[in-house]
């Protein structure tokens, strides 16, 4: 352990005592947890997740039985249903039309670099043909591991592959009652728990993350999703996190695994932090420190399939998603909720062709970016994104200005164009050129634009800086 996180250990153990006692319910203290995982240099850090970090952009997907319904994949909390009620869904399952290397294409010509499966979600039931339930893909009437098609397509694809892998199990008969189950509120607890054990559900979980970490080849991502801690929830000690945590990164030492195990406060305890289904207007952090961060989030507001959805976000608004996070240094995961057939929903489909479309003419502004240095400050209307590598930066054009747009930071530029076609943008110094600019407000040039918006959701300048 380097002395930077020695640091963090025993700062950390500091606030652990208080929390360790929040909410009335003791948690193992964040620096006994930190011994129990795997630790590494910041320097080790960086190098396993830089391909992450540089990539930027990837896919979700949230299949399973909750495409039936076809009313998001918390339907049966909603309804509140048992595990009877509930299996009708199962009975029917056949995605007929399923085809990886379909969704592997369009996640590609999206732009989009890696991809995470749910593997399995909060209902329990598994893609992947696991020999501890029979609570999976393989016996129902599609009978194939999807797993195992979903991470050859990908990969042949070149995209890296993830496994999403719900902490929470409404099937699972040794799953106790807390505050999210279905039956919450419609069972008495003690009832409900009668000969249940926590003990064999943990098993189970390490036996599963087992065998996707193992038979499923090189795995890029995992996201364990999620916990709730409190009197009526779960959390660290409930899941056993140090142990799921630690075998992970046993059985593919390369892996990066979020924060959704409860384990914020502990020194080397999450690879990136997940604020889901938003945009944030600054770097977010942890602990105090800016921290890799993914942006989770849905073209419509369920994660499954669901048909009756009006909440479709515009293809302005999921280009605005992806720059944004990058503009505050992070990465955007995109989900597609397959329909029961097995198919990318139509309108799914319309919003993956418009990243197509500008990712094709844009990625430039995407890989390899981050926040723009201080001393560029955005002109109105504007995000802005820079690659430190090549010291381009990218102004991305949510409003399309008029004609011209004063900036603050012409001085530097030494070359500007549009990114789309690569035609020259002038820019017009104050005094030269003859640019009307607004000195008094800080501008020291202006660009100079055609009057028509080009055929570009986004239009973006890419700036050769000196
Ligand atoms: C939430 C939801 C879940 C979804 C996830 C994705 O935790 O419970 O349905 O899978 O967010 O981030």
């Amino acid at each position: 352990m380097n002395t930077i996180k020695k640091y963090a250990v025993s700062a950390i153990a500091a606030i652990s005592v208080v929390s360790a006692f929040a909410n009335g319910v003791t948690k193992s203290k964040s620096e006994d947890i930190a011994k129990k995982i795997p630790q590494e240099t910041q320097e080790q850090y960086n190098k396993r997740i830089s391909w992450w970090i540089n990539d930027r952009f990837g896919m979700f997907i949230h299949f399973g039985l909750y495409a039936a319904p076809a009313r998001h994949e918390w339907m049966k909390k909603h309804e509140k249903l048992s595990n009877e009620e509930y299996e009708k869904y199962f009975e029917n399952f056949n995605p007929d039309l399923f085809d990886a290397k379909e969704w592997a294409r369009s996640a590609k010509k999206a732009g989009m670099k890696y991809c995470v499966l749910t593997s399995k979600h909060h209902e329990g039931f598994c893609l992947f043909d696991s020999k501890y339930t029979d609570y999976k893909i393989t016996n129902t009437a599609f009978k194939r591991d999807l797993v195992k098609e979903f991470v050859e397509a990908f990969r042949a694809e070149g995209l890296k592959v993830g496994f999403y892998y719900s902490l929470i199990d409404w099937h699972h008969p040794d799953f106790t009652l807390d505050n999210c189950h279905p039956l919450w509120g419609r069972v008495k607890a003690e009832e409900f728990n009668k000969g249940r054990d926590m003990a064999r559900y943990r098993k189970y979980m390490l036996n599963q993350v087992t065998e996707l970490l193992t038979n499923y080849g090189k795995i890029d991502i995992v996201w364990f999703d999620f916990s709730y801690p409190g009197p009526d929830g779960k959390g660290r000690d409930d899941w056993d996190s140090a142990a799921i945590y630690s075998l992970a990164k046993k059985l593919q030492p390369h892996v990066i695994i979020d924060n959704r195990l409860d384990l914020n406060d502990v020194p080397g305890g999450t690879d990136f932090i997940t604020p889901e289904q938003f945009n944030p207007s600054s770097w977010p952090k942890l602990n105090g420190k800016k921290y890799a961060w993914e942006t989770c989030q849905t073209f419509s507001g369920s994660w499954g399939y669901h048909r009756d959805e009006l909440n479709w976000k515009s293809a302005k608004q999921v280009i605005y998603s992806l720059v944004a996070a990058v503009s505050h240094g992070g990465n955007l995961i995109m989900n597609v909720g397959p329909t029961g057939r097995g198919e990318f929903d139509y309108r799914a489909k319309r919003r993956l062709d418009d990243y197509a479309k500008w990712m094709h003419a844009n990625s430039r502004s995407i890989y390899g970016c981050t926040e723009a240095p201080e001393k560029y400050e955005a002109p109105e209307g504007t995000i802005l994104t820079w690659n430190p590598k090549t010291k381009r930066l990218y102004i991305h054009f949510f409003y399309y200005p008029a004609g011209q747009l004063g900036i603050k930071f012409g001085k530097d530029i030494k070359y500007a164009q549009f990114l789309h076609d690569a035609s020259e943008i002038k820019v017009a110094l104050a005094g030269k050129g003859g640019a009307f600019c607004d000195t008094e407000s800080g501008f020291d040039a202006h660009l100079f634009f055609p009057t028509i918006q080009p055929d570009q959701e986004i239009p973006v300048i890419e700036c050769i800086m000196k």
